[in-house]
């Protein structure tokens, strides 16, 4: 039984393979419609979310399966006080796959120890987000077209932003990567990601707090929400929230191939005024969420077309 907490857990191998399933599935989505049929995934989510617990859902209920859950910790018996361990322990008996998103880091991977079906993770605190990342993959491979010799910058909260720490990880195993990390010193990356996926792997990086500085250098310039509920404070909050705000005039800098993604939700950092731009590929991102989900599901219960 497979469990996906990190995106390491899939090789790169794997990772093609679920990329050419994901595109045959949009080709010929009749061809997947009972694959999954009699399979139960369950959604735990403890954390709020619109794309992935829907884009899992509907990646279920497309594969011919059926879908059970809740989508916030208060609905459920957590807010009895009832631990991971246990709950985990009891739904793995009602379903043949669980996604789980949670506030704590390392919860899904707390889980895995406790289920009996495949765990996904969907989401742990300001640690992982392997599905977003498989999401951003196929997003990459069709609006840029490879995963080699690309200069990838990350701006806004790389501290807390998840999406960004397995994105780094994900894109250290290729050829010709440089990393061009924007954000202001008080949300850095963190070095439990800059040591170990990009320092100890020797990968070329610069850190800046200038994103107009930067544009014109960028394949891809991966934008990101400052993440409100992992501030301890709210003064904290609203000085950096507003730290980088990306507009037309910075878009006038970029290179005509240029991408702009977004894991989403977005709240300031991207100006509407850009979503008219062909090169902002983020809301075309968030459909592929459901495809890659599609083959990932149909991989962890082993099933085929
Ligand atoms: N990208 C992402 O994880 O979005 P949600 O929080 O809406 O699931």
């Amino acid at each position: 039984m497979r469990n996906v907490i990190d995106v390491l857990d899939l090789s790169v191998e794997e990772i093609e393979e679920l990329i050419a399933v994901a595109d045959d599935i949009m080709a010929n989505p009749t061809k997947y419609q009972e694959v999954c049929k009699h399979k139960i995934l369950a959604t735990l989510f403890f954390e709020p979310s619109t794309r992935t617990r829907l884009s899992f859902e509907s990646a279920m209920l497309s594969l011919g399966g059926e879908v059970l859950g809740f989508s916030e910790a208060s609905s459920s018996s957590a807010a009895k006080g009832e631990s991971i361990a246990d709950t985990v322990s009891v739904v793995s008996g009602y379903a043949d796959i669980i996604a789980m998103r949670h506030p704590k880091e390392g919860a899904p991977l707390v889980a895995s120890a406790h289920s009996c079906v495949p765990i996904i993770n969907a989401g742990d605190g300001g640690h992982y987000h392997p599905t977003q990342t498989l999401t951003d993959l196929l997003t990459i491979r069709h609006e840029i077209g490879r995963f080699d010799d690309l200069t990838i910058g990350f701006c806004g909260d790389l501290k807390f932003g998840r999406t960004v720490h397995s994105l780094i990880e994900a894109m250290s195993r290729y050829k010709g990567i440089k990393f061009v990390l924007i954000s202001p010193p008080e949300l850095k990356l963190p070095s439990f990601v800059k040591e170990e996926f990009i320092k100890n792997k020797g990968i070329e990086y610069v850190q800046t707090s200038s994103l107009e500085e930067v544009m014109g250098e960028l394949d891809i310039l991966y934008m990101t929400r400052v993440q409100k509920e992992r501030f301890f404070n709210e003064e904290d909050y609203l000085r950096l929230k507003d730290s980088f705000v990306l507009t037309e005039d910075k878009m006038a800098l970029a290179r005509a191939d240029m991408r702009v993604l977004h894991p989403l939700p977005r709240v300031n950092e991207i100006d509407t005024a850009v979503d008219n731009d062909p090169r902002a590929s983020y809301f075309r991102q968030a459909h592929y969420g459901r495809y890659i989900r599609m083959a990932l599901i149909m991989k962890l219960l082993e099933v085929s077309a």
